[in-house]
């Protein structure tokens, strides 16, 4: 037997007896557990010390298995799952009864996506299973993109990891809702809003997609109320030309500053800094913005200052996940 089958095998082995297992998948790690368990699902909030008012997503390796988890699937949801599955798309539909309510807090909704990564569709299928799955990091961590990650926030915490390589994607699924009055973006993912304006022509963006909740509003996603993809360091911001960013942190600059800057820029930048790809380039800044959190956490950074990334189509993701990891903190030269 091949590495893929010993893993995969022993993977959907562990989740048939209700317990909870990393696995790999396009965008980042998951962790994962039957979707039809409460007791396994209850395990995954535990394990990331996640809210418990925060849903999860389930991962289905066919339309056949996305049957038993939502009451009907809609036309919409049809033509979504034909342009954008397997891939990083989670579409959210009214839920069935066999899902836990525990993955959906209790919600009448669920939300569900079919991944790409061959590894975790090869886990699914053979566990016969839907499977709930956060990303697999300690809640409000960055997200891991590579095994040594989820190793880093879980090791000695869940019986199984599986090393599937560094994810292609990088940051999480685009997750739409067909749920309110329009279809809503609730959180952008690689896949940009022109791509599902042409499935959907009236889709929207949440505003709290780049905009922080005001008190008492309520989260249509919850996930998107907490602060999160967090370095332990204070994160900032920092709209404007490399010149002034650079003059900026020069001014700034103290032991433990670091600066989060753009591929090529680091000889312009006076103190330490950490790229995240090319400045031109979304997809691959993408693949590399949690890495290099990490990575600031690990050199004892107490401030970070990040150059901004492009706020349009697949930029939007990046710009999404880093506001968030500022908490919200944009300084505009
Ligand atoms: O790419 C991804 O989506 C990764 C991989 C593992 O598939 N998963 C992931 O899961 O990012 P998680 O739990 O970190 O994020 C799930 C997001 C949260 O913002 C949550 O609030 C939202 O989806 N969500 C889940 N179920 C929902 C529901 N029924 N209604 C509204 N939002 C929901
Ligand atoms: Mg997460």
């Amino acid at each position: 037997m091949s590495n893929f089958e010993i893993g995969t095998e022993r993977a959907a082995a562990l989740l048939k007896e209700g317990r909870v297992v990393a696995i790999p998948t396009e965008t980042v790690y998951g962790l994962a557990a039957s979707a039809f368990s409460d007791s396994a699902v209850a395990e995954i909030y535990k394990i990331k010390g996640r809210p418990q008012d925060n849903p999860l997503i389930v991962h289905v390796s066919s339309l056949e298995m996305m049957r038993t988890a939502v009451k009907e699937i809609t036309q919409q949801a049809h033509a979504l799952a034909r342009e954008f599955w397997p891939g990083p798309l989670t579409i959210i539909l009214p839920k069935s009864d066999k899902i836990s309510k525990v993955v959906t807090c209790g919600l009448d909704n669920v939300a569900i996506r079919m991944p790409s990564h061959p590894v975790a569709l090869a886990i699914i299928e053979k566990s016969g299973l839907p499977l709930a799955a956060p990303s697999a990091n300690l809640s409000g961590r960055p997200s891991p993109t590579c095994a040594a990650h989820v190793r880093d926030d879980l090791d000695g915490k869940i019986p199984l990891i599986i090393d599937g390589g560094m994810c292609e994607v990088g940051v999480e699924s685009t997750v739409i809702t067909l749920c309110s009055e329009v279809p809503t973006i609730l959180r952008p993912g690689i896949i940009p809003l022109s791509a599902i304006l042409k499935i959907l022509p009236d889709a929207q963006l949440s505003h709290s997609v780049d905009s922080e909740l005001q008190e008492g509003e309520k989260a249509e996603s919850p996930g998107m109320k907490y602060k999160h993809y967090s370095p332990r360091a204070e994160v900032v911001i920092v709209k404007g030309t490399l010149d002034r960013f650079a003059q900026y942190v020069k001014e700034r600059g103290c032991g433990d500053a670091y600066a989060l800057c753009f591929d090529g820029e680091q000889e312009r930048i006076m103190i330490p800094s950490v790229a995240y790809g090319p400045e031109e380039e979304p997809e691959q800044q993408a693949r590399e913005l949690f890495a290099s959190l990490r990575a600031l956490d690990r050199f004892g950074a107490s401030v970070v200052y990040a150059r901004c990334p492009d706020t349009r189509e697949g930029g939007l993701a990046v710009y999404n996940r880093l506001l968030r990891a500022a908490g919200f903190k944009v300084v505009d030269l």
